[in-house]
């Protein structure tokens, strides 16, 4: 069994399609452990996407994330990581196979309608982030 961090973001959101994406999690295997929905800081942005501070695409990408509300949650299961991503998706939509949340929900590499952490060590991170032990159940 692993945890995984999956944020719904504002896009998706936007679009009122949050049940429609949760739908793809838990009818392939993923249990929802945590969730909550959540308006990101500037501060909150920056820090949670740290690593790609140095990328181009980084003030864009946190502006992005705080132009709504996102939902975030962690995802149960086996192989959980690969399994979420899986079902995500490429990063770039247009790049993204048939079927996949972000084929279907996403319209832009910026606005891809999900993240997922990209392995076990990032998803222990991720996850710690976003929630208190209380609050994975
Ligand atoms: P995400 O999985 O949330 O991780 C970082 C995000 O940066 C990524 O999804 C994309 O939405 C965004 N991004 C924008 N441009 C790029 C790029 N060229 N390569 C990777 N990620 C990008």
């Amino acid at each position: 069994m692993e945890k995984t961090l999956s944020i719904i973001k504002p896009d998706a959101v936007k679009k009122n399609v949050i049940g429609k994406i949760i739908d793809r999690f838990e009818s392939n295997g993923l249990r929802i452990a945590a969730m909550k929905k959540v308006q990101l800081s500037q501060s909150d942005a920056q820090e949670f996407y740290a690593i790609h501070k140095s990328r181009p695409f980084f003030n864009d990408l946190v502006t992005f994330m705080v132009s709504g509300p996102v939902v975030v949650m962690v995802l149960e299961g086996l192989n959980a990581v690969a399994k979420n991503r899986e079902l995500m998706g490429a990063t770039n939509p247009k790049e993204a196979a048939a079927g996949t949340i972000r084929a279907d929900f996403a319209e832009s590499i910026d606005a891809n309608a999900v993240h997922g952490s990209d392995s076990l060590e990032n998803a222990e991170k991720e996850i710690k982030f976003f929630f208190a032990e209380r609050e994975i159940c």
